[in-house]
């Protein structure tokens, strides 16, 4: 099957769609998502989105905040860009029909989260992310001009090295002409040549064994843009939010809300001490990085699973009002959160890093746009500031929108490219050769590659990491595409590419910690 459409759009979630529907009046628009279209992270997003709304605040304020979380690594120019244009995005959102709760006055109501010197996070009870999915949702099934296959996996994008010709990462002239795609319904492969594509893949949280990432987070988008030579940056800055439900066994690990510790909880060890006015006078309230660092010691310390958070300084209605999802959740773990403190560890939880794109979405590679999670816009330097990734993807897709829409009508579709080719490949009946490579994939990420790291700790993991590489890539080569062998190969990529970024960073700076280089 050989499609062509004006805008690919390769993830259905909040940069996604939110692209998608700038783009549709300027021509077709098909996004994948590669399960069903809802399925995404952006539907998991609990505390809400930060934005500049009203007195006291300013963009002064939220911008000092992000540069202080990020540790000076940020871009000053793109953090001012999301910013001072956090507030429009907002009120587009909610033209759109996103549902954003409201004080009786009629003004948003704002929650505080780690790292905020001011209330602003606007935010939907604890379920902000799926407020905004189903709001985007609605308006693109109606839409005219957009097609979305669900179901429907990316495998690599298309460039010049598909029409046999020499590409090297420091071309500037590699052009992205669309995609090679699994229909997973039928099993056929299809070439979808596209005038301009958009990444908007997500995480990468499933390169750990712990994570609060839906499944789906892979890294597919950054290891396809590795591999068709597009410049990535800054994986090195994983970050791990303090707070993952203690719940032994369950994917994804449920995440406990940092608005929780905005409204009042606190982390304590088992013995019920707090313990962060140790390590931060912000205590519990203090940057992730921090607050993941010291739950770290905490239980090396003690030895213990997990640490506590103590919610008794939330009234039991502020609870149930605002946190009915997590209160629901852990009751149905038999903790009543209105008398019982959680039991909770840090889990991964976002890339900072990632493909790297200018403040209009553009990669180094023409024609390919990246927003959201899969991006490397410079916002968040070393270090995510809570609530600041929702905002990144509505500024950066639309702005993505904004350039791709007025690119369009100078660009021709791309002949000459060829079919997939699957020549002398045969069906993996041996599930094990991938689950295993997986396990073994996460298991030297979480314990070499994790909150702290060492010199000794990354080699490691790049020598046992090098084995499981060459035999994935032997076994791709050999086997019918299917979805598990590409996430297999993307999550190994992508593990390269955070090691090999961690090694090169000879210091300890937000996120990456390396204990040969005390901070
Ligand atoms: P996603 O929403 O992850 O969507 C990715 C899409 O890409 C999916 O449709 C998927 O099917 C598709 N896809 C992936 N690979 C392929 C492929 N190979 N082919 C085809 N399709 C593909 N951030 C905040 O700012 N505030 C919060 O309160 C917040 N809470 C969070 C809570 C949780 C539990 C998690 C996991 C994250 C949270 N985050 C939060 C982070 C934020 O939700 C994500 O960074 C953001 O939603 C990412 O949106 P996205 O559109 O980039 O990707
Ligand atoms: C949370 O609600 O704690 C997650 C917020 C975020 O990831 O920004």
């Amino acid at each position: 099957m050989n499609n062509k459409v004006d805008f690919l759009v390769i993830g259905s979630g909040m940069a996604g769609l939110i692209y998608a529907l700038n783009v549709a009046p300027f021509g077709r628009v098909c996004i994948l998502s590669k399960i069903e279209m809802d399925e995404t992270a952006t539907s998991y997003a609990q505390g809400g989105i930060a934005a500049v709304m009203y007195d006291p605040d300013n963009i002064e304020k939220h911008i000092k905040d992000t540069i202080v979380a990020g540790a000076g690594l940020n871009n000053e120019e793109i953090v001012r860009i999301a910013i001072t244009e956090s507030t429009e995005r907002i009120k587009e959102l909610a033209d759109w029909g996103t549902h954003f709760d409201k004080e009786s006055t009629g003004k948003f109501s704002l929650a505080k989260e780690g790292g905020h010197s001011e209330y602003r996070i606007l935010h939907h009870k604890d379920n902000t992310g799926n407020e905004i999915q189903r709001a985007l949702s609605e308006k693109i099934k109606n839409h005219p001009n957009i097609t979305v296959l669900e179901n429907n996996l990316a495998i690599d994008l298309i460039t010049q090295h598909h029409q046999g010709k020499l590409v090297k990462r420091k071309n500037s002239d590699i052009t992205c002409f669309g995609a090679y795609t699994l229909d997973k319904n039928t099993g056929e492969i299809n070439t979808i040549l596209a005038k301009t594509t958009l990444l908007a893949t997500g995480g990468i949280g499933n390169v750990y064994q712990t994570t609060t990432n839906p499944t789906l987070s892979t890294g597919d988008g950054i290891a396809m843009a590795y591999r068709a030579k597009a410049h990535i940056d800054n994986l090195e800055f994983v970050q791990f939010h303090p707070t993952s439900l203690y719940n032994p066994g369950e994917k994804p690990s449920f995440l406990i809300t940092e608005a929780m510790r905005g409204a009042g909880a606190e982390l304590v060890t088992r013995n019920g001490k707090t313990f962060m006015h140790k390590y931060d006078e912000r205590g519990s309230l203090a940057p992730r990085d921090i607050v993941a660092r010291a739950i770290d010691n905490e239980l090396k310390i003690s030895g213990d699973e997990h640490v506590f958070l103590d919610t008794k300084k939330i009234s039991k209605s502020e609870i149930i009002n605002h946190f009915p999802t997590i209160y629901a959740k852990c009751l149905s773990i038999g903790i009543d959160i209105t008398k019982d403190s959680i039991p909770v560890v840090p889990a991964a939880h976002y890339s900072c890093g990632g493909v790297t794109t200018d403040q209009w979405g553009q990669t180094s590679i023409n024609n390919l746009f990246a927003a959201g999670e899969v991006a490397n816009t410079g916002l968040h330097g070393a270090n995510r500031l809570a609530s600041n990734s929702l905002l990144e993807s509505a500024v950066f897709s639309h702005r993505a929108a904004e350039k791709a829409a007025t690119l369009v009508a100078n660009i021709r579709f791309e002949t000459n490219i060829p079919d997939w080719n699957d020549e002398g490949t045969v069906l993996n009946e041996e599930m094990i050769l991938i689950t295993q490579s997986k396990k073994e994939l996460q298991s030297i990420m979480s314990n070499y590659v994790g909150i702290v790291r060492s010199n000794l700790r990354l080699k490691r993991a790049l020598d046992r990491l090098i084995i499981i590489y060459e035999e994935t890539e032997d076994l791709f080569d050999k086997s019918i595409v299917s979805e598990p062998i590409c996430e297999l190969r993307n999550m190994i990529n992508v593990a390269h590419l955070i090691i090999r970024m961690a090694m090169a960073r000879k210091e300890s700076i937000g996120l990456h910690c390396n204990i040969d280089y005390p901070a």
